[in-house]
């Protein structure tokens, strides 16, 4: 079964059937880069009763939420069948009960619940109609909670377009992306289909964004952080 994502990108459901170990890594970005922020950020604005990670991919952030806040109630979505099978897999095996995965594909998101965060990192790249995907998951947090992503900005989509245009500088062996289907996988990005800013988070959700470095210690690693902003809005 397709997962209906790659008209805009890669077919998802195929990714996650073939990949290997280095494509688990390249798809997981946020065990390098937002796991600790997550926990620091919950730590500092209060730990929900329910976290939503949408785009989970492998589970990263969901199993160390679970893991660090036991009475917190987590929730995986992808649009991939094959990744949340194996996460539920994992969930098993580990006997973690406070964590369940469930399908959705951006820009639909239309959980039985609310959330006091939802949370996606590195997904919304993907989804053609990303203000309708972030008006459903701002939709799905609880008041007094917030939402928090990652998003892709003007500069993150020269620094793609840079790539892009050099594979051979920027796609060879040491580069996390397969270069055979960079462009497929990013198409909506390097089109400036789907960038997003402060303001047109703003008129999406009638809310100002701001940065999680506002509220945590920006973590002392070589990260780009200017092009892949991470930011929360309250509720
Ligand atoms: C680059 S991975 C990021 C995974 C995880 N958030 C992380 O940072 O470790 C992107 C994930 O988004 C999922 N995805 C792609 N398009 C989607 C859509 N329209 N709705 C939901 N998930 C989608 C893919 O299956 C993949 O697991």
């Amino acid at each position: 079964m397709s997962d209906a994502t790659h008209d805009d990108t890669i077919d998802w459901h195929r990714f996650w059937t073939d990949a290997d170990a280095r494509d688990r890594a390249d798809a997981g970005p946020s065990a390098h880069h937002a796991t600790d922020a997550v926990a620091a950020f919950l730590d500092e604005t209060g730990v929900p009763d329910a976290f939503a990670d949408v785009g989970c991919g492998p589970g990263h952030v969901a199993f160390a939420v679970a893991d660090r806040y036991p009475d917190t109630r987590v929730v995986g979505y992808d649009a991939a069948e094959p990744v949340l099978e194996e996460n539920c897999e994992r969930a098993r095996e580990d006997g973690v009960e406070n964590v369940a995965f469930e399908r959705t594909i951006l820009p639909a998101f239309d959980p039985d619940r609310e959330f006091g965060v939802v949370f996606s990192y590195f997904t919304l790249c993907y989804v053609r109609e990303i203000e309708d995907a972030l008006r459903a998951m701002y939709d799905a947090v609880a008041p007094g909670g917030y939402l928090v992503f990652n998003y892709q900005n003007r500069l993150a989509r020269a620094h793609w377009q840079r790539m892009a245009d050099n594979p051979d500088e920027f796609l060879g062996e040491d580069s996390q992306f397969d270069a055979d289907r960079f462009e497929e996988r990013f198409r909506l990005l390097l089109d400036g289909e789907n960038l997003l800013s402060y303001e047109r988070i703003h008129d999406a959700l009638g809310t100002w964004p701001q940065s999680v470095w506002s509220v945590v210690d920006k973590p002392d690693v070589r990260w780009a952080w200017r092009h892949h902003p991470l930011v929360y809005v309250p509720k």
